[in-house]
């Protein structure tokens, strides 16, 4: 006779807590990220600190802020500290280079010695490059910026996976979540470190997605337009940034909470099912 606690769980059932009842779901009243520990890469920059301070908004336990300059980490965390909206998460403040796999490796033990654990991952930092065209490209450009935008969300997937224990009962607990571009998704004459390094970055987040998936772990891509951060007031012209403007179907570029709340949305289980996706945030660009 079958004992029916010997029935392994029908994998295809709907969780527990699904309801049919049309006027609640599990998520009422809950915030978004709650308890959530998360890693942020490039964090103090534009579209890094926006997603810190969401994260922080809707509930995070713990946020680690990882950037170059330690003086800067310390900053941020100590306004972060004093916000009223923030003030309920623990914050890590830690330099590190997205480049040095030691460095990596280090912020997410920083974060399981502080939290036991790691649930979110945010593969942002980056840096960009100058315009010129194929003749006048070097190796030594195209090395170097492939190495941040790349090699360093290729090390920042690696360590979150090492680390990651999803609970299985509880779809959508742990997710990376990888900052590409819209020149990881269309031709970028004139951009070829930066476009080159952020279709690696695409590749990276849907092999590691089909990798992961089995594992509980979801890995998302996600792909700005031009954001309105030191990233690319430095990079391009007023008049650039006027033309690239004029060229998207919403006529504006996006700031940075914009990005941070698509962030956010892959961060939390409200995208349990997501996964391996390529979004695009840009205000209709790639259409
Ligand atoms: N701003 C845009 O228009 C735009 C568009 C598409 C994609 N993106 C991408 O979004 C991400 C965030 O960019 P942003 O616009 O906020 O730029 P930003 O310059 O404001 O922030 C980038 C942050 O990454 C950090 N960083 C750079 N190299 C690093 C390294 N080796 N190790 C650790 N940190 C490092 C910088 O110090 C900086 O704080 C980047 O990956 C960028 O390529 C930006």
């Amino acid at each position: 006779m079958v004992n029916p606690s010997d029935t392994p769980p029908d994998p295809y059932a709907f969780p527990k807590d699904y309801t049919s009842d049309p006027v609640t779901t599990p998520y009422a009243g809950k915030k978004r990220v709650a308890n959530a520990v998360c890693v942020v890469t490039g964090a103090t920059g534009g579209i890094g600190a926006a997603t810190v301070v969401r994260l922080a908004e809707e509930g995070a336990k713990g946020v680690v802020v990882v950037d170059l300059d330690q003086a800067k980490c310390d900053s941020f965390v100590e306004k972060l500290q004093q916000s009223k909206t923030c003030g309920q998460t623990q914050f890590l403040a830690r330099a590190a280079d997205v480049t040095k796999e030691e460095d990596i490796e280090g912020i997410f033990k920083a974060a399981m010695d502080k939290w036991g654990k790691v649930d979110v991952a945010v593969a942002n930092a980056g840096t960009g490059t100058a315009l010129r065209g194929i003749t006048e490209e070097t190796v030594e450009n195209m090395e170097k910026i492939n190495r941040v935008n790349s090699i360093g969300v290729f090390l920042t997937i690696k360590h979150a996976a090492k680390v990651m224990r999803p609970d299985p009962k509880v779809p959508g607990t742990a997710s990376i979540i990888v900052i590409s571009s819209t020149t990881g998704l269309f031709p970028a004459p004139l951009l070829y470190p930066y476009s080159t390094s952020k279709w690696a970055a695409r590749g990276l987040g849907l092999s590691s997605a089909a990798e992961l998936g089995p594992r509980g772990i979801r890995v998302n891509n996600v792909h700005p337009g031009g954001t309105m951060t030191p990233l690319l007031r430095g990079g391009f012209s007023t008049e650039t940034l006027e033309r690239i403007r004029k060229s998207y179907p919403l006529r504006r570029l996006a700031n940075p909470v914009e990005i941070a709340n698509t962030i956010l949305f892959l961060a939390s289980d409200e995208s349990s099912f997501v996964t391996g996706a390529t979004l695009e945030v840009s205000g209709g660009a790639c259409m």
